[in-house]
């Protein structure tokens, strides 16, 4: 119990600042609520007993303080309403601007180690439960209670051995759904994580469909898929298996309890203990109160449910983030280059070391070609100049200051990188180029294009620089995709430039001009260029080949 109170506790603290405004109008919501439902119960009352003796005198100011309460409690839940849904909304935005922001910040490794699917799946999913506990699983399991709370009293008032029992009762269907509230946890979890694995496999066959379609792999994928699919689909009917039998046990402690209620009622009236209209008053609460226990009972596993969701993006949110760090430092006084790798070793996490004691000096405005066998760690020395991975042993600096010293946004400024697969966001040509300088204006864009020898092919296209390039890029050939990144990489005018793979799978017409256009770009700035071919090769003036320095 005290695990689940701390739980709950929390997941409210999680609400930060916001925490006091929430929990005052969660309050005032279960109050204006209550208040009306108890005024309805009372008002016939009033009527029924006055009509049966025949005095009327008190029934007018009886009417009157209960049409007053019922008004108030009106005003108070819809001003609650207001606030408080204001108040859920601001936290929502507040949560998914943590989320984004978080991933922007994690290591590239985490994005290589786990696939897009199932991490768009879960977050997605976790979110919306999250935002759900707020919007609504607080309120559903709170409420009930307030009003369980504030219509004892009057019951109590006006008869107290009858609200004993029913209280009782009440006690025990609560105690009853709150036994199942860690099963109805896991099996929320099993189905979360069952979905996850489903969109992954979903994810899978939309963005493999080509090469399914080429290896004719329809079969094998979709029974991977059947096989996600009936994981998630029997996650979900376990799930919907306990919701079933809570449902059917709370229906029979609703029986019960009017059973004891009428049994009891009648024998009070025949006594003369109490009146009709005080019978009917009672009758009215004890159903509001046997509907706030069931729903507090029912609505309490599902809170939990929700916390479950946050949980998992609360420890999303505090996992470590990107970190550049240089293991080395390198003694007083020795000379640098301008780009110094030394000794350094590097593995990716659990795989074989990539590279091992490895050296490289590049003077300022030097061009170098980096050249190597296939999987011998080319790429990975860009993804450590860019400091997307940290070296195990070591020192790298540019410019005399280490990569440590820099930071991640100054170091990524100082180098203009253009992967082996440049990636194009769904959009116009102009924004893909812009995202290298967000201040240029249209004209910079176009000598951007000019001098990456794009200008001409993006004005044969319809609408020019306005064209959609399609998700990824796919509406541009391999080429003209390397040429918009090449001219986005003109326009960052950044001092060092990467350049990875940038001729391979290119046709002949193609590669001059991408190497026209790289030809262009690394004037007077220091390049290092990734390249298999001899063509590549002729840009340079140095040739640093990696197996040899292994
Ligand atoms: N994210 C990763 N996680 C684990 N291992 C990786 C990862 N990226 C690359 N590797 C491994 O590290 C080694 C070096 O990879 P790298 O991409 O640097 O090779 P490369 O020289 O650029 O090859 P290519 O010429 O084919 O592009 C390879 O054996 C590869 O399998
Ligand atoms: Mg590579």
């Amino acid at each position: 119990m005290k695990h689940y109170l701390s739980q709950i506790k929390e997941a409210l603290d999680y609400l930060g600042k916001e925490k006091r405004l929430y929990l005052v109008f969660l309050l005032s919501l279960g109050l204006g609520y209550s208040g009306m439902a108890i005024t309805i119960s009372l008002i016939p009352q009033v009527l029924i007993d006055a009509s049966v003796s025949g005095n009327y005198e008190h029934m007018k100011e009886k009417l009157f303080l209960y049409a007053g309460l019922f008004f108030m409690s009106f005003l108070t839940s819809i001003l609650s309403q207001y606030i408080y849904r204001r108040c859920v909304l601001r936290f929502q935005a507040g949560l998914r601007r943590s989320v984004m922001e978080k991933k922007t910040r994690l290591p590239v490794s985490y994005f290589e180690n786990s696939h897009s699917g199932e991490f768009l799946s879960q977050m997605i999913y976790d979110i919306n439960k999250a935002e759900e506990l707020y919007r609504s699983k607080y309120k559903e399991a709170f409420n009930p209670i307030v009003a369980l709370i504030t219509s004892v009293i009057p019951m109590f008032l006006l008869d107290h051995t009858l609200t004993m029992l029913l209280l009782f009762i009440s006690l025990l269907c609560v105690l009853a759904n709150a036994a199942f509230s860690e099963r109805v946890k896991t099996a929320g979890r099993l189905t979360a994580g069952a979905s996850a694995k489903l969109s992954e496999r979903s994810t899978d066959i939309l963005s493999g469909i080509l090469t399914i379609k080429e290896y004719q792999l329809n079969e094998v994928l979709s029974g991977k898929f059947r096989t996600a699919n009936k994981e998630y689909a029997g996650n979900a009917l376990n799930r919907e298996k306990i919701g079933a039998f809570l449902e059917a046990m709370n229906s029979g402690f609703t029986v019960l309890c009017s059973i004891v209620f009428l049994v009891a009622g009648s024998v009070m009236v025949q006594s003369g203990k109490t009146t009709y209209g005080t019978l009917v008053a009672l009758m009215n609460l004890e159903s509001s109160i046997i509907w706030s226990a069931l729903s507090a009972g029912k609505r309490f596993p599902e809170l939990f449910d929700n916390i479950a969701s946050l949980e998992r993006i609360q420890s999303f949110l505090t996992m470590e983030e990107e970190v550049i760090h240089v293991p080395d430092r390198l003694e007083e006084n020795q000379n640098q280059s301008f780009i110094e790798f030394k000794n350094v070793d590097f593995s990716y996490k659990n795989n074989r070391e990539v590279l091992n004691h490895f050296n490289m000096q590049i003077n300022q405005n030097e061009v170098a070609v980096i050249t190597g066998r296939s999987g011998c760690g080319k790429s990975t020395i860009f993804k450590l100049l860019l400091g997307f991975y940290n070296a195990d042993k070591g020192y790298i600096a540019i410019d005399g200051k280490s990569l440590e010293e820099y930071g991640a946004n100054e170091l990524r400024q100082m180098i203009a990188y253009i992967p082996q697969r440049p990636y194009l966001f769904y959009g116009t040509i102009e924004k893909n180029i812009r995202f290298g300088n967000p201040q240029a204006s249209f004209e910079q864009i176009v000598q951007a294009a000019k001098a990456a020898c794009a200008h001409d092919f993006i004005m044969e296209l319809p609408g020019g620089y306005d064209y959609v390039v399609g998700d990824k890029g796919s509406k541009l050939s391999f080429g003209q995709r390397q040429r918009i990144a090449i001219a986005r990489a003109f326009l960052k005018d950044a001092p060092i430039i990467l350049f990875d793979e940038a001729t391979s799978g290119l046709d002949y017409e193609s590669e001059r001009f991408v190497l026209q256009a790289a030809e262009q770009l690394i004037q007077n700035k220091t390049a290092l260029i990734i390249s298999h071919r001899e063509s590549g090769v002729r840009l340079c003036n140095r040739k640093i080949e990696i197996s040899s320095v292994r």
